[in-house]
């Protein structure tokens, strides 16, 4: 570290405990329209995710802003994910007398549909959230790592404070039985405990899961009964304040106690809950609650969530913006995408029951075919120090299985949706030189498993690589190595996202000082090119990525390729938008188009560029690709073509391009984001725009290494590249957490007019190049531009300003 960033950063940190970031962020942008966005409590990567769970078919992560009652608070939730609706586990409901006449618990309503309650507006700050419901309880809940602390306020006057607890309704209905519950009083605060755990299904996975509870009130209830369903009918069991009860929970569902606590003086109509969630066990559930919220009072509770907002706001503190001449809704748009980029994956180091390890684990990659683009690699200039244990939990998650995952959750694994994009991930981190804790070594053996040996691809590593060693890409229907277990699909996509992840393993390679094993991933890296097929034409353009069979011929879809004629826009908003998903009949291609996938390129664009007729043909195909409708912010291989003007040459368009996406789809509002946010991808995508900067979202792709004969990840200089649109603050600085390194980015004369950079300066030297590498975030430094309202002719367009591809020898 340089002295003078030692004194800066020092100010900075200083600076950062004072800030509360945490007042920008709205938590229900993104709660409607499918963005599936977690809107309650959690800290940064936190185990326990409570919040309220709506009667919507749009409830993937719990609440929806669309009206519909209340089934529930419940203790567990994925973030803005697709698939099924995830966890939801162990819900709560305080009903009220007017719910449970004449507070009879047996004329409580139990079926989790039927007895949702209406409600009034929530609201919600980080590590909080707070809804009215229409039986006048107000339900609040914030949260520790892995326990949530509720307080229900039930209305003056109330005499018994009426509480269900469901034991075995989660979001999607996935309880298989295998549940306890236990009810005793509490030695030691006189209140009342249960404990308790079921198996459950993952929401885009395989398998299935046991997860476990503990619940503490300092009350003590008055009535209580155990209710299961047998043979169709609901049976209650009277229970003791004082006798312990015992209970196995079988396939009969649903299941759960009724509590009816007594109004005391001391707490009023207040019942305040503790709610301990392990994966490993209901100790180890008790043992985190007991140890992270030892009182269990309305007072604690306010500390909690102070303690909560505070860890909020030292994680978005690497980052500070001046905020001079900006939109108050800006900055609510930018903080509130930062901070979704912090709710997944979960850490639940030390709580993972699947093997014995020292290593960090997290789960709820959901999934990395959504986050290696743009969330982890912002994770590397905003949160290294996570994403070293990211890459840890990752090998180790090899290590115990034998393969890297793309997509896991609740301890299970998740169904792969294309490349083996773990590879990308793990790449991404390595040429940016984080090392923290992390045994390269066994990585690149990870991934050098997944170019080599083919598993079963639905859950793990890649499909067809005998065939694509012998043809060089994968055929249609491929049948080299039965029984290529889940949907034999998507053929194209999966070989181009698989060429960008054998350059990746290549960028490791080479700093690992594998010469050999570079060049030949970096060769299997253009086999993207025996998908060209420079006959396929649509609206003026030709050459596109074709799927193609065993025996050489180009793929017709004969549903949608009328004729013979191959249709590149399929699966594109403007034709069969729904047509490409992960099932039997998904066809080719993965949720885009051969229109939108026929860029992902990244690691050799010049070579994309001439395929396309040269600079003015690859422009011009662009501006057709946007204007006709073929683009799709609303997934994540729409990123990267948003940028794509600076490779040749183009840096304006790509400040008007990403300026109209910006404006047109991603704003604060309730339906403010295209398609799902996929843990914080949407989010991160906002987030790079604004700070001025993007990935040539091929995740590490871009990423390159000064060679310097280094032969280990210590002693190299990794580089890698951002590509220059235009910040929409005045000023960005992001401190390194490791090294305490600023990098300042300053945007001089922006105003809604002067968004295009007229010249600029890195580190007090002349900068020309349309992109800039990841030194300025190790080792810290400025970036200075100097905007105008004139669309430069001049800055970023030369032939030398461009960034690097594979074939005019870049990388290497
Ligand atoms: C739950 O949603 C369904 C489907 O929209 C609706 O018919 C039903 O009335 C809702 N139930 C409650 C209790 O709101
Ligand atoms: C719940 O209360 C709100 C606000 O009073 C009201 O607008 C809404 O109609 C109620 N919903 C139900 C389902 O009763
Ligand atoms: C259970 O409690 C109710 C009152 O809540 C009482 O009427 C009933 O007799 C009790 N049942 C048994 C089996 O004790
Ligand atoms: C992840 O959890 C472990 C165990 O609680 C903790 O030591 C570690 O600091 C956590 N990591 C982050 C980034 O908070
Ligand atoms: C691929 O397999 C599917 C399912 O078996 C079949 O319907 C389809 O005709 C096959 N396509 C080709 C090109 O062989
Ligand atoms: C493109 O079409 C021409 C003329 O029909 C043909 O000679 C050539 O082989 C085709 N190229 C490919 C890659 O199919
Ligand atoms: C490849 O197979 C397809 C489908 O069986 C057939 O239509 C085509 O003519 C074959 N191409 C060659 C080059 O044999
Ligand atoms: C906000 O974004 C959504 C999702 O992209 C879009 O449908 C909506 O029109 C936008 N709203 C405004 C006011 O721009």
């Amino acid at each position: 570290m340089k002295a003078s960033n030692l004194a800066l950063s020092a100010t900075i940190v200083a600076f950062a405990a004072a800030q509360d970031t945490a007042q920008f962020v709205n938590q229900f942008i993104g709660t409607k329209n499918g963005g599936h966005v977690f809107s309650g409590a959690t800290l940064p990567w936190g185990s326990v995710k409570a919040g309220a769970d709506s009667n919507s078919t749009d409830n993937q992560a719990g609440y929806v802003s669309d009206g519909s009652s209340i089934t529930g608070i419940s203790q567990l939730h994925d973030d803005g994910t697709g698939g099924g609706a995830s966890l939801g586990n162990f819900p709560f409901l305080p009903f009220t007398d007017t719910e449970c006449a004449n507070n009879d618990l047996t004329k409580c309503t139990v079926d989790h549909i039927l007895r949702a309650l209406g409600h009034g507006d929530p609201t919600a700050s980080p590590g909080y959230f707070s809804i009215p419901l229409n039986n006048s309880v107000q339900a609040e809940v914030t949260v520790t790592q892995h326990t949530a602390v509720h307080r229900f306020t039930y209305p003056t006057g109330t005499n018994e404070l009426l509480f269900l607890l469901d034991l075995t309704t989660d979001l999607a209905g996935t309880y298989q039985g295998g549940g306890t519950v236990t009810v005793s009083p509490n030695q030691e605060t006189h209140g009342t405990r249960i404990t308790g755990s079921g198996t459950f299904l993952p929401s885009f996975g395989e398998g299935s899961f046991q997860v476990y509870f503990c619940f503490d009130s300092q009350a003590t209830f008055v009535q209580a009964k155990y209710y299961e369903t047998v043979a169709g009918t609901l049976t209650y069991t009277n229970l003791s304040s004082t006798a312990t009860f015992n209970q196995d929970i079988g396939n009969d569902n649903p299941a759960g106690v009724l509590m009816g606590f007594s109004e005391s003086p001391a707490t009023a109509e207040t019942l305040v809950v503790r709610m301990g969630v392990s994966w490993t066990s209901t100790a180890k559930a008790c043992a985190y609650a007991e140890e992270e919220i030892p009182d269990i009072s309305s007072s604690s509770f306010d500390s909690v969530q102070a303690a909560a907002r505070a860890k909020w706001n030292d994680v978005l503190n690497t980052v500070e913006v001046d905020a001079t001449g900006v939109s108050d809704d800006t900055q609510v748009l930018f903080w509130s995408s930062l901070y979704r980029a912090y709710i997944s994956p979960t850490n639940i180091t030390g709580d993972n029951p699947l093997w014995v390890s020292t290593e960090p684990y997290y789960d709820s990659f959901y999934c990395i075919w959504d986050s290696f683009r743009v969330v982890h690699p912002l994770y590397s200039i905003t949160a290294p120090t996570t994403q070293a244990e990211v890459i840890r939990a990752l090998i180790d998650i090899y290590r115990n299985t034998g393969w890297l995952p793309d997509c896991r959750m609740s301890l299970d694994k998740g169904f792969t949706q294309g490349g083996s994009n773990a590879d990308s991930l793990l790449s991404d981190s390595y040429v940016k030189g984080i090392t923290a804790g992390i045994d390269w070594e066994t990585g690149y053996e990870a991934m050098v498993k997944d170019a080599t040996i083919e598993g079963d691809f639905s859950v793990q590593g890649r499909g067809g690589v005998p065939s694509r060693a012998r043809l060089g890409y994968v055929p249609v229907n491929d049948t080299d190595n039965p029984p290529n277990e889940g949907p034999n699909t998507r053929s194209a996509s999966r070989l181009l996202e698989y060429a960008n992840n054998d350059f990746n393993i290549g960028l490791v390679a080479q700093g690992l000082g594998k010469t050999a094993d570079m060049a030949h991933y970096f060769s299997e890296s253009g086999d993207w090119a025996n998908l060209w097929n420079p006959n396929a034409t649509n609206n003026g353009f030709n050459g596109f990525i074709q799927p193609r069979l065993a025996n050489g011929s180009w793929y017709f879809d004969p549903r949608y390729d009328i004729g013979d004629v191959f249709r590149p826009d399929h699966c594109s908003p403007v034709f069969g938008h729904d047509d490409c998903f992960l099932n039997p009949s998904g066809g080719e291609f993965y949720e885009a188009s051969s229109w939108e996938y026929s860029w992902f390129v990244p690691q050799d664009m010049a070579l994309l560029v001439k395929k396309i007729g040269g600079p003015a043909t690859f422009s011009a195909r662009l501006d057709t690709f946007f204007a006709d409708g073929f683009h799709d912010i609303g997934d994540e291989p729409g990123f990267l073509p948003t940028y794509l003007y600076n490779y040749v040459g183009q840096p304006t368009k790509t400040v008007d391009r990403v300026d109209l996406v910006l404006n047109q789809y991603f704003n604060t509002s309730l339906n403010g984001l295209p398609g799902n946010d996929d843990s914080g991808a949407m989010g991160s995508y906002v987030v790079w725009s604004h700070l001025g900067t993007n990935f040539p979202s091929g995740g590490s792709s871009k990423d390159y290494f000064v060679k310097s004969g280094a032969t280990s990840s210590n002693n190299i200089t990794p580089q890698n590249t951002y590509l220059i649109s235009r910040p929409y603050f005045p000023k960005i600085t992001i401190r390194n957490e490791v090294n305490g390194a600023v990098a300042t980015i300053i945007a001089s004369g922006l105003s809604a007019e002067n968004i295009y950079v007229q010249s600029a300066t890195l580190n007090g030297h002349t900068y020309t190049k349309n992109w800039i590498t990841h030194e300025l975030f190790t080792n810290g430094g400025t970036l200075s531009l100097v905007m105008g309202s004139s669309k430069s002719s001049t800055w970023g367009t030369g032939e030398a300003d461009l960034p690097m591809s594979l074939s005019t020898g870049g990388f290497q």
